[in-house]
């Protein structure tokens, strides 16, 4: 459904190419278009998409790079990142989708919940580009917009599970429609990408000859690969609390403390890399997947008791960085194919923060005349904002106890 129209060309040569022009032309003009602009951790996204979810151009500066060498987003480092990006992104976007600012209908901006610093320099360009061009202005939560990103791929009606899991966030929703969510459970701690990250730098993975460019999760899963998942029995996190909260603080604890008894075992500094590492690597992994799969086995369950999820193609969706981890994929497929769901996760790309799911969000909210404002309109970030009615507490009274599923998962 996507087409990608990534020509490098400037505005000034499609001028010369009638062809070009004329296509991109009538596509602006006979679909109301929107510019997403995303900023809230360490990538500067933009992207330009007509109302049928067709993405004209897109732009996307990652600033990964930078913060595996200084062993995490340092918040000030990833603002003057995005400082020095933001005008380039948004300009690239632009020109790659052929159309002008006064082409736009709307710009949609991530304002919630990030980092404030990051989130600051979206919100301030995206304001001063919106009164420029008298655009109205459409404000977006980051986690409904990796939550409606499959829906750009293909229909996915409401209402629908989903699980988004990142480096900053876990959380289990039932959306219920664009800005109608229901909390299942959220993250006591820290989001399971967060641990991963963690974990890697423990290990010293940026000096591993197969991960020095790759985040903690993506070295993880690929050390995994060649891992015992069985090797170091961490214990599972909040088995005695039935309910859909994560927490992966304590199992990161356990996995360093592994770290250091090997380091100890095998007479190493901190910072060598260890000859178990594929080891550590898969049991973390395993241990992870099978805490994810089991709270989502409890939501499913508790949506299907309470007549939540439709009778017809009842759907769980996952989303989020940690969600491109094929393991967790496969161990969530046993969950979904044990309980008659279906499950969909967007593609890697779709998975991780860009420009296009703010602007399909975009789109979306223009569809149904939801939370647009006019350029006239002051408006400030939100660093913490959850999603959708909390009722965690519902969840955990229901204690509902999920039968034990076999996780074998082949590579
Ligand atoms: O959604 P995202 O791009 O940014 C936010 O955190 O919002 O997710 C990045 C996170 C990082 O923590 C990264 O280590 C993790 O997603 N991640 C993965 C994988 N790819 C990225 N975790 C596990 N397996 C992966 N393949
Ligand atoms: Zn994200």
């Amino acid at each position: 459904m996507c087409t990608y129209i990534k020509t490098g060309l400037t505005r000034v040569h499609l001028c010369l190419n009638s062809y070009l022009w004329k296509s991109a032309f009538t596509r602006a003009m006979s679909s109301r278009l929107v510019l997403g602009i995303e900023t809230s951790c360490d990538e500067t996204g933009a992207a330009v998409m007509d109302e049928t979810g067709v993405i004209l151009g897109e732009s996307l500066h990652s600033q990964k790079e930078v913060h595996l060498k200084t062993g995490g987003i340092i918040p000030t480092i990833a603002q003057q990142l995005h400082r020095e990006n933001i005008g380039r992104v948004v300009q690239e976007a632009m020109e790659r989708s052929s159309i002008f600012p006064s082409q736009l209908s709307a710009v949609a901006t991530t304002v919630k919940p990030g980092l404030a610093l990051s989130l600051g320099i979206g919100l301030e360009f995206s304001l001063s580009f919106v009164k420029k061009h008298q655009k109205p202005f459409i404000p977006i939560h980051h986690m409904e917009a990796h939550a409606l990103t499959v829906r750009m791929l293909q229909p996915v009606l409401f209402p629908f599970l989903v699980l988004l899991v990142s480096g900053g966030h876990s959380l289990l929703a039932l959306a219920r429609g664009i800005d109608d969510f229901l909390l299942l459970g959220q993250t006591l701690d820290e989001a399971p990408g967060d641990s991963m990250d963690k974990v890697a730098r423990r290990l010293s993975l940026i000096k591993h000859p197969r991960c020095s460019t790759l985040s903690g999760g993506q070295a993880i899963e690929l050390l995994a690969q060649d891992g015992d998942r069985l090797k170091f029995p961490f214990r599972p996190p909040m088995g005695a609390h039935y309910d859909c909260n994560f927490s992966f603080a304590g199992l990161r604890n356990q996995v360093t403390m592994t770290i250091q008894k090997k380091e100890r075992e095998e007479g190493v500094e901190p910072g060598t890399l260890l000859s178990c590492v594929n080891d550590i690597a898969a049991s973390m992994q395993h241990t992870v997947a099978s805490h994810i799969a089991k709270r989502t086995h409890r939501a499913v369950l508790f949506c299907k008791d309470r007549g939540l999820l439709p009778s017809v193609n009842p759907t769980l969706v996952v989303s989020g960085g940690v969600a491109s981890n094929q393991y967790i994929r496969k161990t969530l497929k046993i969950v979904t194919d044990a309980t008659g769901l279906h499950l969909l996760c967007p593609p890697s790309k779709f998975c991780t923060d860009n420009g296009v799911m703010i602007a399909w969000n975009g789109v979306e909210r223009l569809r149904e005349g939801k939370g647009i404002l006019p350029y006239t309109e002051s408006i400030n970030y939100d660093p913490k904002a959850p999603l959708g009615v909390d009722i965690t507490s519902k969840v955990k009274e229901a204690a509902i106890k999920v039968p034990l599923l076999k996780l074998r998962i082949r590579d």
